[in-house]
């Protein structure tokens, strides 16, 4: 199937000298359905049909055989063998085609020609119903108009070349005529397709009227083919990775174990202050309670504990499997301090699901979301786990940014800093299609990585 642009509209409106400079410049074939109707009418006046005796007519039609051929670019109506491209544009062939186009039999006679040709060649194609009936898919469709008086001047002023003695007066009177006769036949009927672009050229001149249509079949093509990339874009369902289940923030960590928490947090922060020189900036960002995430860059060991040492309600976190796999006291340890195993890289489902238990449950939770320690303090890239857990459970994400110059030891600088916690749902993440997840997840890592500074 080519491309196919869909022309109609009234009698003199210039269709055809306009579809044939489009075809020209955009190397389309242009077919003339007009001249197959007048090349029936032809063969009917030649043969001296009674245009009253439709069956008559209707009978003819098996005599008759039509082509269109090209010959240097321009259209050649060949009839029964006969070249007719000339003979069949006087106003007597005009009236007669008129006429004989209203019988349904004429039109479907005509109609397997017209329809294959669409098929065969990236056409435009001219007529009275062809967006509406012949193409009614056509990628373009374009109704060209023009008021009766302006046809009549331009029809008049051809024949006039053409040396007809036709008066503007009898012109005009039959242009109304053949207006009157497409419009209210009833077999397919001009009028304009619904989808249709409306181009009025009274007030233009040839040249405008051929690049106002050439603009129109621009936009509407590019219109199409964005729309056809986008439909592709959507058919590709987004991978829905876990339903939406949000966390019910009703869940609290026992209030004894956060005021003994709070105690050791500031006892720690304490030694914190002699041992580093440390400080946490947005302290006002960390909510006051549970169930939130926060993800970090990750500089050194003690990264958990410089996040937590702000937020009043214990943290989680993953750690890395291997961890857990050595020294039994040390697994208690780091079991009791809220760690729990994750193997890396494999998309590890069951740490997902420990993640959203321990949301759940009312802790916080500490994910280092480029999934492993920066040496030289820049920030990686990130891991959608973290989106994907703060999805699913609709929960906050504080982004917290760890700063220090080379190695971690005694009385090293340290900046802790906490950003404005990202909220999924406000951008976009209400759910966990995979376009979303990375919008979340790009978003957390802007926002360390402006924190890291
Ligand atoms: O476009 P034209 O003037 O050459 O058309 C000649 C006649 O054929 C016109 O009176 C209407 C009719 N026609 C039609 O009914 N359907 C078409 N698709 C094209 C032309």
């Amino acid at each position: 199937m080519g491309i196919n642009i869909a022309l109609d509209g009234p009698s003199g409106a210039g269709k055809s000298t306009i579809a044939k400079a489009v075809a020209a410049k955009m190397k389309y074939v242009y077919v003339d359905t007009g001249a197959m109707y007048r090349a029936v009418a032809c063969y009917m006046v030649t043969s001296g049909t009674d245009f009253e005796d439709t069956s008559a007519i209707i009978n003819k039609l098996n005599d008759i055989s039509i082509k269109l051929e090209y010959m240097d670019g321009a259209q050649h109506v060949i009839l029964n063998g006969e070249d007719v491209s000339d003979k069949i544009r006087t106003p007597e062939i005009s009236m007669a085609a008129s006429k004989t186009s209203a019988i349904p039999e004429v039109r479907t006679f005509l109609f397997d020609l017209q329809q294959t040709m669409a098929k065969e060649n990236d056409i435009i194609m001219d007529g009275r119903d062809i967006g509406t009936v012949v193409l009614p898919n056509a990628d373009v469709k374009i109704f060209l108009t023009a008021s009766a008086e302006a046809r009549a001047q331009r029809r008049f002023k051809e024949l006039q070349e053409k040396g007809d003695p036709s008066t503007y007066e009898e012109v005009l009177r039959d242009i109304e005529q053949r207006d009157y006769n497409d419009t209210h036949r009833e077999t397919a009927p001009l009028k304009k397709a619904d989808d249709a672009v409306e181009v009025d050229t009274t007030a233009l001149d040839l040249q405008q009227s051929i690049d106002e249509i050439c603009r129109v079949i621009a936009d509407k093509l590019s219109e199409k083919k964005n729309n056809a990339s986008l439909t592709v874009k959507k058919e590709r369902t987004p991978r829905v990775l876990m339903e939406v289940h949000p966390i019910s923030k009703t869940n609290k960590v026992n209030p004894l174990r956060v005021f003994g928490y709070g105690i050791l947090r500031w006892v720690t922060i304490g030694i914190y202050h002699i041992y580093y020189d440390i400080k946490w900036e947005g302290v006002e960002n960390v909510p006051k309670d549970g169930g939130n995430i926060f993800a970090s860059n990750h500089r050194s060991y003690q990264d958990p504990v410089f996040i937590a040492l702000h937020a009043r309600v214990p943290l989680s976190y993953m750690a890395k499997e291997e961890l857990f796999q050595g020294n039994k006291a040390f697994k208690w340890l780091i079991s009791k301090l809220g760690a729990f195993p994750v193997s890396r890289g494999k998309g590890d489902t069951a740490a997902i699901d420990t993640s959203i238990e321990k949301l759940e449950s009312g802790r916080n939770l500490a994910i280092f979301p480029e999934g492993t320690r920066s040496k030289d303090g820049k920030v990686g890239k990130g891991k959608t786990g973290v989106a994907l857990i703060a999805a699913v459970a609709q929960t906050k994400i504080i982004p917290v940014g760890i700063t220090f110059e080379g190695k971690l030891k005694f009385r090293k600088k340290v900046t802790v800093r906490y950003g404005k916690p990202i909220i999924p749902s406000e951008i976009g993440a209400d759910n966990t299609d995979s376009g979303s997840l990375k919008v979340l997840k790009n978003r957390v890592m802007e926002d360390i990585t402006s924190l890291v500074h």
